[in-house]
């Protein structure tokens, strides 16, 4: 005599085959489960399934915050703060979607330089590379719509000096700026649009991409790492299963992660910082750390002239990107054995943290072994006197600045 649970699963599944042609349902899951990965699959794998589990938490934290943020100027600010101090598990809700912005960007930054070093991105598989650098764009547009919400005042100057760059793109650079801005300066039409653009456009542009880029993936299967015309597909007996031995993996790496995610939101949290003041620019505007390189990059071209140079070379590492597969033909996967691309891949993540540090630490003071610096804009060191690092260590102290978060980014001490 079969169980309850038995009886109440067979009759569901009497139900459906009734109903719908469940054996080749069946059969396809079946098949998606057991499905045998090549012999070098390993941890370095899990970063594609880790991408997709945080964008799938971005959705769910991001539909809770919905129910209680209004998208004016005069609600946006007062409304996350009702949801971070009145709304139950808001401000959890709130942190994990913050954190999770952050944690997506790098998960996505690190699959990217898994399948670059190990030259996945070769015939046949250039379309789901391609595809791939779109999500890359779309997640980082994500991140920048998704920064203004809160109206404050670090989000409202971040923006302004984000979209004056669109402005300096010559002839339809203007255009751009108002097309973005919905306005001559960041204003209520502008919060209008980053609210539609980044709740409804981009998260269904992203599940397209996305459900295309996992097709892809699955009909070619994972790549070997055998040379371009060599891939020979992974006998039963050598390839790894996925269901139960990688999807173990990516679930020890989702346990840990969403760890990571909460005690990121519990021990540091995000300020909510002051109400966006369009008439009080703060001191230091700096971006997200992920457009920190294009925004240090950007600070070495001046003048009109300069600023178009600049945008030009900012664009120049999105458009390798895409078109690489295009560009590297060679043959070999190995990155031992293609030694040109992994210097350039190596040297591209160096420079990018290297210009990243210079943003970070720019225009602020930093305390090193006892010694202050004032960072200039260009990220140049400048040793000050002890009596001016008095001065700006009891200004940027004082209790009645707050100590805002826009005040935590310009001193550093070690
Ligand atoms: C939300 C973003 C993304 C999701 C959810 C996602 C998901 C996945 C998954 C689950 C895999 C198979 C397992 C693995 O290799 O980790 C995969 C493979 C792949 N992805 Fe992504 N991906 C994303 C973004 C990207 C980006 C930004 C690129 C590159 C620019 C990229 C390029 C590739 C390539 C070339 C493969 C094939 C790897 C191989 O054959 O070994 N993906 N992706």
């Amino acid at each position: 005599m079969p169980g309850r649970k038995e009886r109440i699963i067979n009759y569901f599944n009497h139900y459906l085959d009734e109903r719908y042609n469940m054996p080749v349902a069946r059969d396809f899951i079946d098949k998606q489960m057991h499905k045998r990965l090549p012999p070098h699959t390993g941890w370095p794998h899990v970063f594609g399934s880790l991408s997709l589990i945080l964008f799938l938490s971005q959705i769910i934290t991001g539909i809770l915050l919905l129910i209680y943020y209004r998208p004016t100027p005069e609600e946006a600010h007062k409304s996350i703060q009702y949801i971070t101090a009145d709304v139950h598990f808001g401000w959890l809700y709130r942190q994990v979607h913050a954190w999770g912005a952050t944690l997506m960007i790098l998960a996505v930054i690190l699959h990217m330089a898994r399948t670059f070093f190990m030259g996945t991105y070769k015939k046949p598989r250039e379309l789901t590379w391609v595809i791939g650098v779109i999500i890359f764009i779309v997640t980082i547009v994500f991140g920048f719509t998704g920064y203004l919400l809160p109206w404050n005042q670090l989000s409202y100057w971040a923006t302004t000096v984000g979209t004056e760059i669109s402005g300096a793109i010559p002839i339809v650079g203007p255009w751009m700026k108002t097309f973005i801005l919905g306005s001559e300066n960041v204003s209520g039409e502008t919060l209008s649009r980053f609210f539609t653009v980044h709740v409804i456009i981009l998260p269904w542009i992203l599940f397209f991409l996305v459900a295309i880029h996992l097709v892809l993936m699955r009909s070619q299967n994972l790549a070997t790492m055998e040379p371009v015309g060599e891939e020979r597909p992974t006998p039963p007996e050598c390839g790894i299963p996925f269901w139960p031995v990688h999807l173990a993996k990516e679930g020890c790496v989702t346990l840990i992660v969403l760890g990571i995610l909460v005690t990121l939101s519990v021990l540091s949290p995000w300020e909510i910082g002051e109400p966006a003041d369009p008439l009080q620019t703060p001191e230091a505007i700096k971006p997200e750390w992920y457009f920190l390189p294009t925004y240090q990059l950007l600070k070495y071209f001046t003048g009109p002239m300069g600023k178009i140079l600049g945008i030009g070379v900012s664009m120049v590492p999105f458009v390798l990107l895409l078109v690489w597969p295009y560009l590297d033909r060679s043959k070999p996967r190995h990155p031992k054995q293609r030694p040109i691309s992994t210097t350039i891949g190596v040297a591209a993540l160096i420079l990018a943290l290297f210009f990243g540090v210079l943003g970070h630490f720019s225009e602020s003071h930093l305390t090193l072994l006892g010694q202050t610096y004032e960072i200039d804009v260009y990220g140049v060191p400048h040793r000050i006197d002890r009596e001016t690092a008095v001065q700006v260590g009891e200004e940027t102290d004082h209790p009645e600045k707050g100590m805002h978060d826009q005040e935590h980014r310009t001193k550093n001490t070690f």
